[in-house]
């Protein structure tokens, strides 16, 4: 082996080493998003302080028991303001719209200081969770 081999050689495995870094580095994060994230501690995590999911259970925001389908402003007792007027109902689409940017989905409406969670893996567990609740 002459002097340019070895040299290359030391150059692949130094390829190799980093390459095996960035994985080990990289590997945990790219885990923890593909896993099941928990959709009830999620919830609690962002929701709870103002919501219940049990029914008839209004805090500072109205109680989310049957949300997925419901028609917006619907639970009883409950002060809405003027945006949720009942126009729409809460499907899906509507929900993970709504949990990503509240004023922009709804404009006007008072579901404040929240404003919005990012992450669209977080938000579809959050409505996986609602809908079983
Ligand atoms: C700071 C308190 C607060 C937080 C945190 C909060 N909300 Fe709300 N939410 C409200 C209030 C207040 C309203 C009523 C808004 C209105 O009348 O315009 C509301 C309304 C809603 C509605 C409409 C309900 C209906 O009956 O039409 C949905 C759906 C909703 N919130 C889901 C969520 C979800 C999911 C989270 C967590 C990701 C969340 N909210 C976090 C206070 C909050």
């Amino acid at each position: 082996m002459d002097v340019h081999q070895a040299a290359d050689i030391r150059l692949f495995d130094k390829r190799k080493t980093a390459a095996l870094i960035l994985a080990v580095l990289i590997g945990p994060f790219a885990a923890a998003h593909a896993a099941e994230i928990d959709g009830e501690a999620a919830f609690n995590n962002a929701c709870r302080t103002c919501h219940s999911v049990k029914a008839g259970d209004n805090r500072l925001g109205p109680h989310l028991h049957g949300i997925v389908g419901r028609k917006a402003g619907a639970a009883e007792g409950f002060a809405y303001s003027a945006a949720m007027d009942g126009s729409f109902s809460w499907d899906e689409a509507k929900l993970d719209g709504f949990i990503a940017d509240p004023e922009k989905t709804v404009p006007g409406n008072t579901m404040k200081p929240f404003t919005g969670i990012d992450d669209a893996i977080t938000r579809k567990a959050i409505i996986d969770f609602l809908k079983g609740s």
